[in-house]
């Protein structure tokens, strides 16, 4: 099984950027906690602040085949990309939104996903357990 967590802009600041809200673990412990706990998957990560490199990696995993789906966390993007909304509606491998935060309890602007319709699934407010979740998610459907 292959997965491919994904992450959108100033994820890459996890650990510096507000830790009172996303927690103290950087992107990239988070990344081998992820790998760590599922030794079986074979995992990628890709991280960008760019709308346009989200997409073209949706596409090159898409056109490689054989991914069992994605896990993502758009970031901001979440809120009002619908190029990255079309983007999983364009490809087969299932995708699951995550959030670190419950963005339900916060602002009245990520209140609102232009991603979740598309997607299979949410999970939001658990923290760096949000991703093991949304991997959970993914392998009980292959
Ligand atoms: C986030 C929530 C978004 O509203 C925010 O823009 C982020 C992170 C989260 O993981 O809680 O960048 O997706």
């Amino acid at each position: 099984t292959s997965i491919l967590v994904m992450n959108g802009p100033n994820l890459s600041r996890l650990g510096k950027r507000e830790p009172e809200v996303y927690g103290s673990l950087t992107l990239d412990e988070i990344n081998r906690g992820i790998a760590g706990a599922f030794p079986e998957v074979t995992f990628e990560f890709f991280q960008s602040e760019y709308e346009g490199a989200l997409i073209e990696k949706l596409f090159e995993v898409e056109e490689r085949g054989g991914c069992a789906g994605v896990v993502l966390n758009a970031g901001a993007f979440t809120h009002y990309s619908i190029a990255l909304r079309d983007a999983i509606s364009a490809i087969k491998a299932p995708v699951v939104e995550v959030h670190l935060s419950n963005v339900h309890k916060r602002e009245e602007f990520r209140h609102h996903s232009v991603l979740s319709a598309v997607c299979i699934g949410v999970i939001a407010g658990f923290g760096v357990e949000s991703y093991h979740l949304g991997v959970r998610a993914l392998l009980l459907r292959d």
